[in-house]
């Protein structure tokens, strides 16, 4: 069974407006998704179709086997956390340990397991100092840790991050990265990383690239950031990596294509050793 799929799914904002002509995608459980696209190539559309916020218009969306229409809605989105790019608009409640557990609360979770998470989920977003902070006092990076706290502490089987530390420094960014991959390889939990940060993109399992509201490349990372020129026609960066490794085989020295720094570092040694 699949922890989320879409099935030729079709939408629109109207007549004239964007639309997803025809979307299939399905993501098995444990699985790290990473979603690549350049803007507005329907990203945030995929993550509002997922956990219902907006309804296809043909097609079918499931999450464990249940559709996610109306009468399931509830079910689902207890199953489907999103953190969405803007935490202002995510915040509901002035106090920071109010506003984590208010999703949780709201999903019927007991208060003593709340406590716990709140703990959990904001010692994981490095934010713990702030629990009885005021939320519209913090900064816009501080805010968006609180946002991804409140969807940490509702334990979600599916985590979808749309851009969610975009507005966090290199540093921030890591923590929150490597929070979300623990959790992933630890409790299995499936993760869809929307993101225009490619090097988050090789932490992934599989990555899509999405153009104008069609997933236009699939594959492993590898996979993916080898096909340099398509990439560049869908507007999307090569990771530094793939950049320094395509530079040095420019330059003449014949170095495989690699992801990983280590086995760059073996071939520019092995090439150097070669010439002297
Ligand atoms: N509520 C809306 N009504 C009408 N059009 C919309 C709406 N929301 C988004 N769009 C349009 O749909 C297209 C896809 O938007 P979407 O937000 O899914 O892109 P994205 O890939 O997330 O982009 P970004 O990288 O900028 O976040 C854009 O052209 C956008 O202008
Ligand atoms: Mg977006």
């Amino acid at each position: 069974m699949y922890a989320i799929e879409f099935k030729d799914v079709a939408f629109s904002y109207g007549e004239g407006g964007f639309r997803i002509p025809k979307l299939d995608l399905a993501v098995k459980e444990g699985e790290f998704v990473a979603v690549l696209g350049h803007n507005g190539s329907g990203k945030s559309t995929l993550a509002r179709l997922a956990n219902g916020i907006l309804e296809a218009e043909r097609g079918s969306i499931t999450v464990f086997g249940t559709p996610l229409d109306e009468k399931h809605l509830y079910e689902v989105r207890k199953q489907v956390g999103v953190v969405f790019q803007n935490p202002d608009n995510q915040t509901v409640a002035s106090i920071v340990e109010d506003d984590v557990a208010f999703g949780a609360e709201n999903v019927g979770a007991p208060r003593e397991e709340i406590a716990r998470r709140i703990d959990f989920a904001l010692s994981a977003v490095g934010m713990s100092e702030y629990r009885h902070a005021t939320v519209s006092r913090l900064s816009g990076g501080q805010k968006q840790r609180v946002a991804i706290a409140g969807v940490l502490a509702l334990k979600p089987k599916i985590m979808i991050l749309d851009e969610s530390t975009a507005m966090l420094d290199p540093r921030g960014r890591k923590e929150i990265v490597d929070v979300v991959l623990r959790l992933n390889r630890e409790e299995k939990m499936t993760v869809i990383l929307i993101t225009h940060f490619v090097e988050e993109a090789l932490l992934a399992d599989r990555a899509i690239v999405m153009n104008r509201g069609e997933i236009v490349m699939r594959g492993t990372p590898a996979e993916i950031f080898a096909r340099h020129e398509e990439l560049t026609t869908y507007n999307l960066a090569l990771p530094r990596i793939a950049v320094i490794a395509q530079r040095l085989s420019e330059g003449g020295m014949s170095v495989k294509s690699t992801l990983e720094i280590e086995k760059l570092a073996d071939e520019i040694a092995g090439e150097l050793s070669c010439g002297s």
